[in-house]
């Protein structure tokens, strides 16, 4: 007799985006489970794309849940890291779309965090022109932010995600149970992805977070599906006014802006992407309140559980001149004019530009001395 499936689905949460619609499955025991991948596109073939360090936790077990769904899996693991979102490894998944002579319905599966979720969209949205892909995101980052809302891209060793392209997925799954064997610095990153929602949307969601958070790093079940659920919930509204981010969806660039710098000026991997985006939200706010448009009070609220989130506050000593060029290359520079996201007031964010004087003040302020 089969064995009764303990799979639950604890909160559903739908991208709203036309004839380009997905829901987000948020669960515990999903990845196992067959009836999850029942929304998944119908394909002879599909190929799991993941990493060397998700493949021998998770790979297997999607593969056998898929074993219903797909006549042949291909499995292809990528090397881990930030430092290989970059075109050699893409072309690893061409390579293996190829040799296993992968068709315009074959479906690929992104397997693991942020930067395999990344790659795999952005081979998805290129290979024949654009063939389905579904994200099964394992970190808390990709959970909470990038396997949501099409945005796919690889470094370019003069700036972060500076190729790439919007590309929906056509399901999202998120198992809360593989949070289980992320190391603690990667969920910690990914707290600094939740944290962000709040100053820029959702005060209600800041309070939670303050009374909530060692729940979190304890990673309880029911205040992670909470958490995952709030910010996904979050993401779909804002990705469904402004998909291609003409305007609002920069707002989620919250950070961004001095946290592209701390992990290009440092090289990518050294400090990790949600590390670096924690860090630039303390500078962003030191900017917002230099700008008189929040208190000291609320620089210091939210400073404080970026610290409870185990995140890293003080800046690298890159150097203001290092910073503010590293700055140019931002997806929302205009002609070289750098744009900051910045909190207008507390949970309301804003894009604008900043004299160049103030933000080195910032950097003297919130970084160690170089
Ligand atoms: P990551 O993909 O590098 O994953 C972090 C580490 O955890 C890796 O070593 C990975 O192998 C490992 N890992 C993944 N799942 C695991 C698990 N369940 N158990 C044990 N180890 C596991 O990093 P990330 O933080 O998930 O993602 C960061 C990337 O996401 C960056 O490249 C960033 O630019 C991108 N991003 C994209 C968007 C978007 O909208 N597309 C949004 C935010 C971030
Ligand atoms: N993480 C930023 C965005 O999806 O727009």
């Amino acid at each position: 007799m089969p064995a009764a499936s303990t799979a639950s689905v604890l909160h559903q949460v739908p991208i709203e985006l036309g004839d380009r619609s997905y829901p987000i499955s948020i669960g515990t025991g999903l990845l196992d489970e067959p009836a999850t991948w029942a929304g998944a596109p119908p394909a002879a073939h599909a190929l799991i794309v993941t990493n060397t360090t998700v493949a021998p936790l998770y790979a297997a077990r999607l593969q056998k849940a898929l074993a219903g769904r797909h006549k042949a899996i291909h499995v292809v693991a990528l090397p881990d890291g930030e430092a290989h979102k970059d075109w050699q490894t893409l072309n690893l998944i061409f390579d293996a779309l190829l040799e296993n002579a992968s068709d315009r319905k074959t479906v690929l599966y992104a397997l693991g965090g942020g930067v395999v979720g990344d790659m795999t969209g952005f081979a998805a949205a290129s290979y024949m022109r654009g063939i389905p892909f579904v994200q099964v995101p394992t970190t808390l980052l990709a959970q909470v932010d990038s396997s949501v809302g099409g945005k796919t891209a690889i470094n370019h060793p003069l700036g972060k995600n500076m190729i790439g392209a919007f590309y929906q997925p056509r399901l999202v799954v998120c198992d809360l149970d593989t949070l289980g064997t992320l190391p603690a610095r990667e969920f910690s990153a990914g707290l600094a992805e939740v944290i962000k929602y709040g100053p820029i949307a959702d005060m209600p969601l800041l309070d939670w977070l303050e009374s909530n958070i060692d729940r979190l790093v304890a990673r309880e079940t029911a205040a992670l599906a909470h958490a995952v659920r709030r910010s996904c919930e979050i993401k779909a509204w804002v990705v469904g006014q402004d998909e291609r981010e003409a305007g609002l969806r920069a707002i989620l660039n919250f950070g961004h802006t001095f946290g592209h710098a701390i992990e290009s000026g440092l090289g990518y991997g050294q400090w990790l992407h949600g590390e670096a985006v924690g860090c630039g939200m303390v500078m962003a706010l030191h900017l917002s309140q230099r700008l008189g448009l929040v208190g000291m009070d609320f620089v210091e609220r939210v400073t404080a559980l970026l610290r409870k989130a185990r995140l890293p506050v003080v800046g690298p000593a890159l150097g203001a001149d290092r910073y503010l060029e590293l700055m140019r290359v931002d997806k929302k520079a205009e002609a070289g004019e750098i744009k900051f996201v910045v909190i207008d007031r507390p949970g309301s964010a804003a894009v604008r530009a900043a004299p160049d004087a103030l933000v080195r003040e910032v950097i003297a302020h919130c970084c160690r001395p170089s």
